[in-house]
């Protein structure tokens, strides 16, 4: 079988074989940002899920650790990892450092309880906890605990989804051990789908000294309807019960790409500042992945706050590490475009991993943007371009080489943001490209898989000139 090592992300993380779908337990600690992933230790699809373990120092250069949690009867599902610095759970040795991990126990059709492990040696070995489940309702979907330290009220906040009945729980405690239910937040939002994966988080919002809100997100999916992704509410948080501001039928969502899925947010950041990283491919066509010897990988690390914009408080992301504060490999101004052209940076980049920022002066174009063609087949190529007359965002992957199901051939696309300029910022890493449009007020993440191994980058205009302020491109080694 030919190697498939090609499509394989340089920087984003990918174990070195086998499955994985969501990131769990994102923890700073130490100098280390810490990654566990849902795995399947003997096989390239999803099975016999436990928790995979790898580390970075830079958000650049991942090490993959030995497998942390091992499945035993019970299936180990998605959670999160705090740090007990305080040890108020009692447990493992006190004069060592502790951190928790709280998961779901999955009995396969049977139900699913929250259950504990401890480590005391940074996360690479951990002791499920000898009285475990710590919490139980009784409910064959009751999954994926993301608990934050709630300093105003004093105590450690879970929130947990239940499946089914779209619906979100909020349970509190002080020593990790003991959990009590303080509320549930549903009916609101998207309803159609499951809903997994929550986490609530306070953002800053931009540009209001000390301004903050609570963001409560979810994923949900449901293959046959077709969409896969995460939404958001913002609102307030008082320690019991999470308030949406917006009416319950508005619906925001975080990515607009298909491969964007059960983001969570890293715990202990050096700044307090909000991270997070997303399992980057979707359940809709996740058993397709055509590599080979592993399946499934991270997104890119996003910092994120809200921003004021005319509908109201949106989500912003931004890359990390912060690339404005590295030497760029190529940068050029005042460009003006009118047919398809080939930038003098652009010559280098092939099969390399950059990130490429374009900043639009002004364009009476239908179209533009950048495209990635076949040198061999004409016939192949991927857009990630603004459609002037749609006002809309887009990835279009129809013709961008190995075509998965039906679910990946249609062109992800996401609307304007009025009043933020032409900008946009895309991250290439082989077979992932993630769109960062406005600021970060915009964003699409969207797998492909060429065939031909040669192809040529050009910014093109439809119809129309098209006058560029700055191009800016960081190849990352
Ligand atoms: C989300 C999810 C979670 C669950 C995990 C199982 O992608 O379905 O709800 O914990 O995957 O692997």
């Amino acid at each position: 079988q030919n190697s498939t090592e090609h499509w394989r992300p340089a920087v984003h993380f990918s174990p070195t074989k086998n499955w994985t779908n969501d990131p769990n337990g994102l923890i700073f600690f130490k100098g280390y940002y810490h990654l566990f992933f849902q795995h399947n230790p003997q096989g390239n699809d999803w099975g016999n899920m436990s928790w995979g373990h790898a580390r970075t120092k830079d958000l650049l250069h991942w090490e993959e650790l030995p497998l942390a949690i091992p499945h035993g009867e019970e299936f180990i599902f998605s959670g999160c990892v705090v740090w007990d610095k305080d040890h108020v759970s009692g447990l493992g040795d006190p004069k060592k450092e502790l951190l928790v991990a709280i998961y779901t126990a999955d009995y396969p059709n049977k139900k699913q309880e929250q259950h504990l492990a401890y480590s005391n040696d940074e996360g690479l070995t951990w002791k499920k906890y000898d009285h475990n489940p710590i919490l139980d309702i009784q409910l064959l979907n009751f999954r994926d605990p993301n608990i934050i330290w709630h300093e105003a009220s004093k105590q450690y906040v879970m929130s947990i989804a239940k499946p089914l009945e779209r619906s979100v729980q909020f349970y509190g405690s002080k020593n990790l051990l003991k959990w009590d239910l303080l509320s549930e937040f549903s009916n609101q939002g998207e309803l159609e789908m499951i809903w997994e994966c929550p986490s609530l988080v306070e953002l800053p919002i931009e540009g209001r000294e000390k301004e903050s809100k609570w963001v409560l997100f979810n994923s949900s999916q449901g293959v046959q309807k077709g969409f896969v992704g995460m939404q958001y509410f913002v609102g307030e948080f008082n320690g019991k019960t999470f308030t949406n501001e917006n009416s319950s039928d508005t619906k925001l969502f975080v990515d607009f790409g298909k491969d964007f899925y059960a983001a969570i947010p890293f715990y202990n950041t050096p700044e307090k500042e909000v991270l997070w990283l997303a399992w980057a491919l979707s359940w809709q066509y996740a058993k397709e992945q055509p590599t080979n010897p592993w399946k499934g990988q991270m997104s890119s690390v996003r910092k994120l706050s809200l921003v004021d914009t005319q509908d109201g408080l949106r989500l912003k992301q931004v890359f990390q590490p912060d690339f404005n504060q590295m030497e760029p490999t190529f940068m050029a101004k005042d460009i003006s475009i009118s047919k398809p052209k080939v930038v003098n940076g652009f010559k280098m980049l092939q099969g390399k991993s950059y990130m490429i920022d374009v900043e639009v002066e002004e364009t009476n174009a239908d179209r533009w943007g950048l495209k990635w063609q076949s040198v061999d087949n004409p016939q192949e190529y991927t857009l990630v371009a603004f459609d002037e007359i749609k006002k809309q965002w887009f990835i279009d992957r129809s013709h961008s080489g190995k075509i998965l199901s039906p679910g990946f051939f249609k062109v992800d696309s996401a609307p304007w943001v009025e009043g933020r300029s032409r900008h946009m910022r895309v991250w290439v890493d082989h077979s992932m490209l993630e769109l960062l449009a406005q600021d970060g007020t915009v964003a699409i993440s969207s797998l492909r898989f060429p065939v031909s191994a040669k192809e040529n980058l050009t910014i093109f205009s439809d119809k129309g000139k098209l006058d560029l302020k700055q191009i800016t491109i960081w190849e990352v080694k």
